[in-house]
C-alpha cells in the first residue's frame, strides 16, 4: 500500500500546494503505460498525447508563412514551444516580447513552452565546457518575465556517451538549478529534465528527485544523439527509467522526439507531449515526412497522402513551385501527418489498441522493430501500469506479441489461481484464430460428453473452456499455434504440458475437426458453476492468496453444495451468465455481474462487502470528508485519496473505504493505485455503488 506523504501534518500544506498552482495533468484512458488526458496550464488545455511544433523566433520575423495563428486556427495545434535562448540574444526580439508578452508577439492563443538554451549548448558549445553565455537564473527569470506558460530550467544536457561520474556531477548540478529556478518561476509552470545519459539508474533517481522537489512537468532530456542514431532499445531502458522515477502523475516531455515512426512507442511507455523541430528541418531539405520513412520530393511519382496540400497537387507542381512557397507546403504537408500520428495514437489509447500500433510501427524499421521485442525483458515496467482489461487482443506477429503484458499476466494467474474442476477426463483441443468466434464453450462441450473437461491450446497458452470469454483469451485474433516460431511454440507447449501434468485425472487430445457441427445447447453439469469460481479466481485474485470464490460465494466442499447456495441469472438471448446471487437463508444478494465485452465480473456493493470482510487488498483510502460523497455515489477524484493498493491497475474493481477501514463503496479504478496517491487531479474511482445509494 502506498501511502500519500505530504498529507499527514495536515491539511494545510495540501491547501497551499493545490491552490496555488498553475497547471493540473487529468489522465483519462489508459493503454500499456500510455494514457490520454488533458494538461491544463492557466486558462488554457490541450489534450494529451500533444505534439507541439517548434517555431524559430527568427524565422518568423523573415516571415516564414507556417505562423504560429495558422498552427493553432488550421491545424489545431494548441500548444507550441520556442525558444528564450534565441528570443533573448535578439535585442530587437527580446525587448518586444518584453513588452508584448509571448502570447501576443507570436499571435499564438494556446499554451507556449519555452526551452532555456541547454539545446544551443549541447549544438554549438561541444568544446568541453558543454555552456551558452546565460546564466541559469537569469533565463528562468527572462522566461518568466515575457509570459511563457511553461519555462525549461537551463539543464546540463548529458551524451550517451558520458561516462558515470561525470553524468552524475551533472545530475546534481542540474538538480540545483532546478531547486533554485522553482523559487523564481512566479506565475510560470517549470519544466524540470530528467538527465542522466545512458545511466539507468541515474535516470530513475533525477526523475524521483524531479517529482519529490514538487515539480509538474518533466521532459526526458539528452536523448536526441539516441534517436538520430536509431539507438532504440537504449532509449526504451532511458525512458522506462526516467518514468520509474517521475511516476504517472507527472506529464512526461520526451524532448526533441519529432518522427512519428517512434511516437506510438514512446506513447505506450508513458511519455505524453513531444516536440518537432523536424516538420520545418525536413521541409527545408526538400524531404516529405510519413509515419514510415522521409523522402526527398524529387524521388516522388505521387503523394500518399490526401492532406489538404497533398490534394491540391502532384509532387512533379511542388517541384516546380519557388523555393520559400515549396518549403513551406512541405511543411504543411508534414505538420498534417504528425497531426494525423498523434490522433491514431490518442484512439488507439482510447480504444485499447495501442499494442497494435506499436506492432504496426516497428514494421517501419530494424531497429525499432528490436526496441519492441526489447519490451519483452522489460514487461514488469508495463506490467505496473498497464490496464487490467481492454478490449481487444489483435496480433499478427507473436515474436512482438509475446512481449505484450497480457501473455504473462495471464500465465501468472492460470498458475497461481486456477482451480481445477470435478471431471472425468480432460481433452485438450487445439485452438484455431479468433478462439471467441469459432468455439464457443458450450459447443466444445457438448461436442464431448458431460464428464469431459475441454482445454483449448493457443498461443497464449492453455486456456480452460470456462475462460473462453475472458479477456484475454476472449478477446484475441491471433495467429494459429502451428504458425508460431519454434522457441516460442515450445513455451506454449511446456506451458500446456505444466497445466495438463497439474491435474490427477486422464488427459486425451482431440482435433478441432472433431468438434460436431449440431452441437445440442446443453451445457455440461457445472460449467457455469466453474466459469464463476475461476473467472472470480483469476480476476480477483491477482495479488492475494485469499481463496476468493469461498470469500464470494461461501465455504463449499462440493459443487453440489454450492449448487444450493448460488443462483445464476442468465441471458434470455445468449444463455450466458449475466448475474450472480448469493442465497443467504432466505435473503438473495447481488454479488457480481458479468460484462459482455471482456468476460470480467463486475462488482456490486454486496459481493464488495464479501471481499472486504476478508481483508482483499483492493482497496483506496479516502479523505473522511469527500467519503461522504462517495458513499451516495460520486465518483473518487485523486486529491482525496490518502492510500491505495499498489495491486491496482486501470480498469480494476476496487474498494473504497473510510480512513478507520470502513467500506463506503464499490467501484472501478481508472487509473494505477501508485498514480491515485501521487497524482492530485482527475477521477480515481468511478464509483458504481455507494452505501447511502444511488
Ligand atoms: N532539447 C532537446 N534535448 C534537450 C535537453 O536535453 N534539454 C533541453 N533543455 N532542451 C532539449
Ligand atoms: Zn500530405
Amino acid at each position: 500500500v502506498s501511502t500519500r506523504r505530504f498529507l499527514k501534518g495536515g491539511s494545510e500544506e495540501l491547501s497551499r500546494e493545490l491552490d496555488g498552482r498553475i497547471s493540473a495533468f487529468e489522465v483519462k484512458d489508459c493503454d500499456l503505460a500510455g494514457r490520454t488526458g488533458a494538461l491544463k496550464v492557466g486558462s488554457r488545455e490541450v489534450m494529451t498525447p500533444a505534439l507541439m511544433p517548434v517555431v524559430n523566433p527568427n524565422l518568423l520575423e523573415k516571415g516564414y508563412p507556417l505562423t504560429p495563428f495558422r498552427l493553432k486556427e488550421e491545424f489545431g495545434f494548441d500548444i507550441m514551444i520556442t525558444n528564450s535562448y534565441m528570443i533573448r540574444k535578439n535585442p530587437d526580439l527580446s525587448s518586444r516580447a518584453l513588452e508584448l508578452g509571448l502570447h501576443r508577439l507570436l499571435d499564438f492563443d494556446g499554451i507556449i513552452m519555452t526551452d532555456s538554451g541547454t539545446f544551443q549548448s549541447y549544438v554549438y558549445g561541444g568544446g568541453g565546457k558543454n555552456e551558452v553565455d546565460v546564466d541559469p537564473l537569469e533565463i528562468v527569470e527572462f522566461q518568466r518575465n515575457i509570459g511563457s506558460d511553461i519555462g525549461t530550467i537551463l539543464d546540463r544536457f548529458t551524451t550517451p556517451d558520458t561516462d558515470r561520474q561525470r553524468a552524475d556531477s551533472d545530475l546534481r548540478e542540474t538538480m540545483s538549478r532546478g531547486s533554485l529556478s522553482l523559487e523564481k518561476k512566479g506565475q510560470m509552470e517549470l519544466a524540470v529534465p530528467v538527465q542522466g545519459g545512458l545511466h539507468l539508474d541515474l535516470r530513475e533517481e533525477a526523475g524521483r528527485l524531479v517529482r519529490e522537489m514538487g515539480v509538474r512537468y518533466s521532459p526526458i532530456g539528452g536523448v536526441v544523439p539516441l534517436m538520430e542514431s536509431y539507438r532504440y532499445a537504449e532509449l526504451v531502458d532511458v525512458i522506462i527509467s526516467a518514468k520509474k522515477g517521475l511516476g504517472p502523475s507527472i506529464p512526461a516531455h520526451l524532448f526533441g522526439a519529432g518522427h512519428p515512426m517512434f511516437i506510438p512507442l514512446a506513447v505506450a511507455l508513458g511519455c505524453d507531449l513531444f516536440d518537432s523541430a523536424s516538420y520545418a528541418k525536413f521541409a527545408k531539405d526538400g524531404r516529405y515526412l510519413t509515419m514510415d520513412r522521409t523522402r526527398h520530393l524529387r524521388e516522388m511519382e505521387s503523394f500518399p497522402c490526401s492532406c489538404r496540400t497533398c490534394s491540391r497537387m502532384e509532387p512533379k507542381e511542388m517541384l516546380e513551385l519557388p523555393p520559400l512557397e515549396r518549403e513551406a507546403l512541405l511543411a504543411e504537408h508534414n505538420l498534417w501527418s504528425l497531426r494525423a500520428v498523434m490522433g491514431e495514437v490518442r484512439s488507439a489509447i482510447r480504444e485499447g489498441t495501442l499494442w497494435e500500433l506499436v506492432e504496426r510501427s516497428a514494421s517501419f524499421h530494424p531497429s525499432l522493430y528490436e526496441a519492441v521485442r526489447h519490451l519483452g525483458d522489460r514487461a514488469d515496467f508495463l506490467e505496473d501500469n498497464a490496464p487490467a482489461t481492454t478490449r481487444r487482443f489483435m496480433c499478427s506477429d507473436l515474436n512482438l506479441g509475446i512481449c505484450r503484458p497480457e501473455f504473462r499476466r495471464y500465465r501468472r494467474s492460470l498458475c497461481k489461481n486456477y482451480r481445477y474442476p470435478d471431471a472425468d477426463e480432460m481433452v485438450l483441443v487445439k485452438g484455431t484464430s479468433g478462439l471467441r468466434g469459432t468455439v464457443g464453450s458450450r459447443k466444445l462441450h457438448s461436442s464431448f460428453g458431460r464428464g469431459s473437461w475441454v482445454v483449448v491450446t493457443t498461443p497464449i497458452g492453455p486456456v480452460p473452456s470456462e475462460l473462453l470469454d475472458m479477456y484475454p483469451p476472449g478477446q484475441s485474433v491471433l495467429p494459429p499455434i502451428d504458425s508460431l516460431p519454434g522457441e516460442i511454440r515450445n513455451e506454449v507447449e511446456n506451458h500446456v504440458k505444466a497445466f495438463s501434468e497439474g491435474w490427477a485425472g486422464p488427459v486425451r487430445s482431440a482435433d478441432a475437426d472433431s468438434l460436431s457441427d449440431d452441437a445440442v445447447e446443453k451445457a455440461p453439469s457445472g460449467l457455469d458453476l466453474h466459469r464463476i469460481i475461476n473467472v472470480s479466481r483469476m480476476q480477483f485474485g491477482r495479488e492475494t492468496d485469499l481463496e476468493i470464490d469461498r470469500v464470494l460465494l461461501g465455504e463449499y466442499s462440493d459443487l453440489s453444495l454450492l449448487k444450493e447456495r448460488v443462483v445464476l441469472r442468465t441471458s434470455r438471448r445468449t444463455g450466458k451468465v449475466r448475474n450472480v446471487l448469493a442465497v443467504d437463508g432466505d435473503k438473495e444478494e447481488h454479488i457480481l455481474s458479468l460484462r459482455a465485452e471482456d468476460g470480467h465480473f463486475t462488482l456490486k456493493l454486496a459481493g464488495g462487502a464479501r471481499l472486504h470482510h476478508a481483508g482483499w487488498p483492493y482497496r483506496v483510502t479516502v479523505d473522511s470528508e469527500t467519503g461522504e460523497y462517495n458513499a451516495m455515489g460520486y465518483n473518487v477524484f485523486c486529491r482525496f485519496v490518502l492510500s491505495a493498493g499498489e495491486c491496482i491497475r486501470p480498469g480494476d474493481e476496487v474498494l473504497v473505504v473510510d480512513p478507520s477501514g470502513s467500506l463506503l463503496a464499490v467501484g472501478q479504478a481508472r487509473i494505477t493505485g501508485r498514480h491515485m496517491v501521487e497524482g492530485d487531479s482527475g477521477v480515481a474511482v468511478k464509483v458504481r455503488e455507494g452505501i447511502k445509494g444511488k
